[in-house]
């Protein structure tokens, strides 16, 4: 067990910054090196970790991230570039035998996703996803609501990335921002995990289950095209720019138990955010309706009016997670509700303790992959592609995860008071 940590942090754009601030706020980090390939975000690296009040250590700052894996003494680095260098990134952090910590995105390939578990398997280093969306309040009372049984066995799960980002995507290269690549050249499920996360865990992926096949759809691309039109005008280049990913894309996943998941990527027309998170089980049905708004329920002999819909409110207050309960007596700090700062506890808390993450590399590997499988539906008008097993057949008999506060493969009420 260290009490202090050494982490690198990579990549400083927008998310990155918040980011780096908040894992300045937990106990025993010590950010010592910052990297981004551009120079200001690099200095702006530097500005955040010297500001925080503990700093009194000297802080490196680079522009090529393996020059800073080759200099600095590090346990861990923090990675939030872009979609398509995450992985690489962190296969080579892995190879120093450290600790990666990546942001959410999907995989660029599956072969990439190989390198990465077996790049864990022959170092004995892991992998997180950064994946927030597990930590979430209202996500973390349905996983404990799952795991008391309340919804029965569940047999069919939604979720999904609704967010109108247009002006985030078309102007990336005024803002120098990563997506707007992606969009041009990608057609498929290019941000699973937000939903895909707590889905896979609800239903024990790599432990037990796992996923099987993936078919997606995808609308025609037109929202981008006309946001342009109405907001830059005919004149600015990209207005005859072949947007490649379709504006509403549908991915299907089929599980080995028997579960199916429904997935929405839907961020280039006009609509209010959504995760559109749907759990149904045999006991029961949970549905996400309006962004900040906790969503209704449907338990069977507990409704209070048949075929009606009951506020989901009063059964969060009932099932709160213990993890929430002392976040919420302890002072819930900012980054999207606090659910931010709970993942990168979770990251911390692994690292020091040098024990498997409780969204290790397997979860990873299998979550991102969606991405690229999903390319390949999409190009094959939906057909079915097998999804990888990471695990070599392992998710059938795994070893136990580690247990603990952080733990989102059960609620290990012994480690709260
Ligand atoms: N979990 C969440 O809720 C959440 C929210 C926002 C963004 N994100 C994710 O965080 C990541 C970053 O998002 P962003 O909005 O800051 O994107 P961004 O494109 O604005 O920033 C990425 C930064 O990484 C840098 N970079 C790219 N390649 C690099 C490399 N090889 N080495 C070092 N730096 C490199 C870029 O210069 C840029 O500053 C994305 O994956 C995004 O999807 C997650």
């Amino acid at each position: 067990m260290k009490d202090v940590i050494n982490i690198g942090f990579i990549g400083l754009g927008g998310r990155g910054a918040g980011m780096l601030g908040l894992l300045l706020q937990i106990e025993g980090i010590r950010v010592p090196a910052v990297c981004d390939i551009i120079p200001e975000r690099a200095e702006r690296g530097i500005d955040i970790v010297e500001s925080a009040p503990e700093c009194d250590y000297t802080v490196n700052s680079y522009l090529d991230y393996k020059e800073l894996l080759d200099k600095e003494k590090l346990d861990a680095v923090v990675i939030c570039s872009t979609w398509i260098s995450h992985l690489k990134i962190a296969v080579d952090a892995m190879k120093k035998g450290l600790y990666a910590a990546v942001e959410v995105g999907g995989a660029a390939s599956v072969d990439e996703c190989w390198q990465l578990v077996r790049t864990a398997q022959k170092t004995g280093t892991h992998c997180m996803l950064l994946e927030n969306c597990c930590y979430a309040r209202n996500e973390m009372a349905l996983f404990n609501m799952i795991k008391k049984g309340i919804f029965g066995e569940l047999v069919h799960l939604e979720g999904g990335y609704r967010h109108d980002l247009r002006d985030e995507i078309v102007l990336g290269r005024e803002n120098q921002h990563g997506r707007l690549k992606n969009f041009i050249n990608r057609n498929g499920e290019l941000y699973p995990t937000h939903q895909l996360g707590p889905i896979a865990k609800a239903i024990n992926i790599n432990r037990g289950n796992r996923f099987l096949t993936v078919n997606a759809v995808a609308s025609k691309a037109r929202g981008l095209h006309q946001w342009i039109k109405d907001y830059k005008g005919e004149d600015y280049d990209l207005y005859k720019t072949d947007f490649q990913c379709g504006d509403v894309v549908t991915t299907l996943i089929k599980c080995a138990h028997g579960e199916t998941i429904q997935l929405n990527h839907d961020c280039c027309v006009p609509r209010p955010y959504s995760r559109d998170y749907l759990i149904e089980g045999t006991k029961g049905t949970y549905m996400e309706t309006f962004e900040g708004e906790p969503g209704v329920i449907y338990i069977d002999g507990q409704a209070k009016k048949k075929h009606n819909w009951d506020d989901f409110l009063p059964w969060r207050e009932k099932y709160e997670h213990p993890l929430w309960k002392e976040y919420e007596t302890s002072g819930v700090k900012a980054g999207h509700g606090g659910m931010d700062y709970l993942v990168l506890s979770a990251f911390a808390e692994s690292v020091k303790e040098g024990k498997t993450p409780p969204i290790d590399t397997y979860d990873t590997a299998s979550w991102m992959v969606i991405t690229c499988l999903s390319e390949q539906s999409v190009s094959m008008a939906g057909a079915p592609v097998p999804v990888p097993d990471f695990t070599d057949g392992y998710w059938i008999e795994r070893e136990p995860f580690p247990r603990g506060k952080y733990c989102v493969d059960d609620v290990c009420e012994e480690f709260f008071e």
